[in-house]
């Protein structure tokens, strides 16, 4: 190869590292049928021990990624059947699917890391291979049609963010190919005007249809105050968020050959939500189409029933990137308050979350635990409303008490002047 095509083709590979994850094509087979086939694109969000903290990695699923035939399952009869993809060192995704006879799902998934692996978990004081798993994910398709969904989701597995993007895959195949029919997500419903083929849901969408429009930065200003919500298995509110976010990020701008400060509002219209309710932890997950993707982690303290925003990820594409944004923090403590209460703060705050990240909300209102009948519970307000509040109580109690002082003065005076006529 001449010199100046292998530099071209180093740029070219390390564009495809730098840029988003590249899709994995997976497939179970048994004998020389295909019983699972799956492309995805998939990415965690971990968060690991240290000796001096915790630290926060984003590990792609990598191409290199291969089904364990041993490990993985086609089931018989309808039975759960699984699939295993081993990747690096001692990680492993399982996808478990099941199904009833007209729809299939994904039961669960389980995620497998070696924190061994040094080169993916650098710093970690623990040489533990770590399991987590989560079930009701909401991914389920009829049987015999493709499961589609290009935009991110997220899902909470055991503190753990796995995001899935340009997913298709297929369980209980009737051939060996994915079925041309698809079932295709929400969130993409969401994404596009046209009818989808068949029905399907993956996640909680919450705004109404919206044509694609430019990804363009929107001039700041104060953003739009979103109603976002999330489900639980049984298709009642768990999660309630109702803000006005504002994202200020840095990052190196192609055009402008220079590291740019961005403000840039989220618009509510644009902006699908979902995520996860578990018994301590809540995701949120606010995709707007497919520039941004904020994941908010709320953390429960069973012992002291106080909740807290624990984690903050974003990721971000703009057009006039060299390469996606990828950052957040994992040791937040924001929005603190009780569980059963949902924490209110109608003035601005500013959430720092990394040194090129800070998130502006505006008349917030969240409550990631304990919500019933879709409301919120009694609010606890933020100290900066509460002495909002005692601005008008200071001023009005400052008024009575000059008032009184005159009216005391004039009394006064009064008697003073008219025992001097009596006087005279
Ligand atoms: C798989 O296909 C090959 C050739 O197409 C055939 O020889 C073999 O018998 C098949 N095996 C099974 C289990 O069907
Ligand atoms: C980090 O260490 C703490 C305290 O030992 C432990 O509770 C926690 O589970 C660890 N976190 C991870 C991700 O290993
Ligand atoms: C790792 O670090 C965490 C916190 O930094 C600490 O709580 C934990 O005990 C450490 N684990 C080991 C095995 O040293
Ligand atoms: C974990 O990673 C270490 C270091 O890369 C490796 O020696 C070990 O075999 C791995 N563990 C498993 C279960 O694969
Ligand atoms: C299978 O599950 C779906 C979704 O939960 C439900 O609508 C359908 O009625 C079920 N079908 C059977 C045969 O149980
Ligand atoms: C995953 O789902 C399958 C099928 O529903 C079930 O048999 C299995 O026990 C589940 N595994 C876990 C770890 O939840
Ligand atoms: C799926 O396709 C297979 C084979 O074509 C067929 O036997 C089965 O009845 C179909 N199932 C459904 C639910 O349409
Ligand atoms: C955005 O962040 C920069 C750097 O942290 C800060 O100087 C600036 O005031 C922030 N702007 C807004 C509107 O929050
Ligand atoms: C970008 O800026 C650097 C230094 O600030 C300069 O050396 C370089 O030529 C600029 N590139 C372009 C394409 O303008
Ligand atoms: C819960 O709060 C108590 C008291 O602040 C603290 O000691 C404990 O470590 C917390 N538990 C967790 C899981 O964070
Ligand atoms: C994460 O947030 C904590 C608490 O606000 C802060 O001390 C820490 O510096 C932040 N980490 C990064 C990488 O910005």
């Amino acid at each position: 190869m001449e010199p100046r095509r292998t530099v071209a083709a180093l740029f070219i590979a390390c564009f495809a590292l730098l840029g988003s994850t590249q899709a994995v094509s997976l497939e179970v087979k048994e004998g020389n049928t295909t019983c699972i086939r799956a492309e995805l694109s998939a990415s965690f969000s971990i968060t690991y021990n240290t000796s001096s903290g915790t630290s926060m990695v984003d590990v792609s699923l990598p191409d290199s990624a291969a089904v364990d035939p041993a490990e993985s399952s086609c089931g018989t009869n309808g039975s759960p059947s699984w699939l295993v993809a081993v990747f690096g060192s001692g990680h492993a995704l399982q996808l478990t699917f099941a199904s009833n006879g007209s729809v299939y799902s994904m039961a669960n998934l389980s995620l497998q890391y070696n924190l061994s692996d040094s080169s993916l978990f650098p710093g970690s004081n623990s040489s533990d291979v770590v399991t987590v798993v989560s079930s009701s994910l909401g991914i389920w398709a009829t049987l015999n049609t493709t499961y589609r969904c290009n935009s991110p989701v997220s899902f909470n597995v055991g503190g753990v963010t796995v995001t899935f993007r340009d997913m298709r895959l297929e369980a209980y195949m009737p051939g060996n190919d994915l079925s041309d029919t698809e079932s295709i997500c929400t969130a993409d419903q969401a994404m596009t005007t046209a009818p989808p083929t068949t029905n399907s849901t993956t996640t909680t969408a919450t705004t109404t249809a919206a044509t694609t429009t430019a990804p363009a930065p929107t001039p700041p200003g104060t953003p739009d105050r979103g109603r976002y919500s999330v489900l639980n298995g049984t298709g009642t509110e768990c999660l309630l968020a109702h803000m006005g976010l504002q994202l200020n990020v840095s990052y190196f701008s192609r055009p402008q050959n220079k590291t740019i400060q961005s403000l840039v509002n989220l618009n509510p219209k644009l902006v699908n939500s979902s995520g996860s309710c578990e018994a301590t932890t809540a995701l949120l997950t606010l995709t707007q189409e497919q520039s941004v993707v904020i994941n908010f982690t709320f953390t429960l303290n069973a012992s002291t029933s106080r909740y807290h925003l624990s984690a903050i990820s974003l990721f971000a594409n703009w057009p006039d990137m060299t390469r996606p944004l990828l950052t957040g923090n994992a040791s937040l403590n924001y929005l603190q308050s009780t569980l059963g209460h949902s924490y209110m703060c109608n003035a601005e705050r500013v959430l720092a979350v990394a040194p090129d990240f800070s998130l502006n909300t505006f008349s917030l209102q969240v409550q990631p635990f304990d919500v019933t009948s879709n409301q919120f519970g009694t609010a606890e307000e933020c100290q900066v409303d509460r002495d909002q509040m005692l601005i008008p109580i200071i001023v009005g109690a400052t008024l009575a008490g000059l008032v009184l002082i005159v009216l005391i003065a004039y009394l006064i005076g009064r008697k003073k002047s008219h025992a001097g006529y009596q006087t005279i």
